[in-house]
């Protein structure tokens, strides 16, 4: 008997070329998903490519900056030409520029809401012409525990917070059309970005580490396929009822 072949669905991961969004990329295609990566620096996703590739999975390298709209919208293009177009979409992109508030210029907050949280409105944006036309589409943002607060973090706290916000918004706005929007709130998970918090704060990262764990119930550090697990879920035919929510992955409910 013959059986319909159904179209396969195309994601888009922002900040792909290394940690979480490499480790997301690569479980998206593992699922059965085309993907395509957007970094600052196409280059810069060659592992993840090979990666991908290795396993059998389609996947394109797009240089994208997720804070500017016209390379948001060229991206997006660019994937709907030579991959299909995209109606899944994590926002994983981002950046640090920790200061304590009295030392913080304009500069280090502005960047930090404009990738993270301007990034993820343009991409959304952009990626949800794709996703209303088919009537189906799934977007999951990446926040953070520190969304609660994290001494030194004011602006990536104020963006991983305002992330929650966008993702609660646009699950009103977009359910009608069969697109959920969900939110991963990481805890500490071991990636360039908390080596270079260790390195900031004078420390080695297996201080940092050993500091950190004994404050999660679970006594371990977060790994990249930790959170890839829960953006899998997200993004799964069988969670399309699941909408608007926010799902802490840090090893115990202390945010
Ligand atoms: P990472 O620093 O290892 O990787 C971030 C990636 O984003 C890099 O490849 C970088 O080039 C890319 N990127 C930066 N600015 C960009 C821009 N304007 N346009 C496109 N790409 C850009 O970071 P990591 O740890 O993998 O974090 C991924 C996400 O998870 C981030 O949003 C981060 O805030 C969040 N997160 C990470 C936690 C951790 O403990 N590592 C905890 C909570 C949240």
């Amino acid at each position: 008997m013959s059986t319909t072949p159904t179209a396969q669905k195309v994601a888009v991961v922002t900040g792909a070329a290394r940690g979480i969004g490499a480790a997301v990329a690569a479980r998206l295609a593992q699922d059965g998903l085309a993907v395509a990566v957007f970094d600052l620096d196409e280059a810069a996703c060659a592992t993840t490519v090979e990666t991908v590739e290795k396993a059998g999975g389609r996947i394109l390298a797009v240089g994208c900056d997720v804070s500017d709209s016209e390379q948001v919208e060229a991206g997006v293009a660019r994937v709907t030409a030579e991959l299909g177009a995209p109606t899944v979409l994590v926002n994983n992109a981002g950046i640090i520029r920790d200061n304590l508030v009295f030392r913080m210029t304009d500069q280090d907050f502005d960047s930090v809401i404009g990738v993270h949280l301007r990034g993820a409105f343009l991409m959304a944006r952009a990626v949800q012409r794709h996703q209303t036309a088919a009537g189906w589409g799934r977007t999951v943002n990446l926040s953070s525990s520190a969304a609660l607060g994290n001494r030194g973090q004011s602006n990536y706290s104020s963006a991983k917070a305002g992330l929650m916000g966008l993702t609660k918004t646009l699950a009103i706005e977009l359910g009608p059309f069969g697109v959920t929007v969900n939110c991963v709130a990481p805890g500490f998970i071991a990636t360039d970005m908390t080596e270079a918090t260790a390195e900031r704060m004078g420390i080695t990262f297996e201080e940092f580490t050993e500091r950190y764990v004994k404050t999660i119930p679970v006594r371990r550090r977060g790994r990249p396929e930790d959170i890839a697990q829960a953006v899998s879920f997200f993004v799964r035919e069988e969670a399309g009822f699941v909408n608007g929510q926010v799902l802490f992955v840090a090893g115990g409910p202390k945010g």
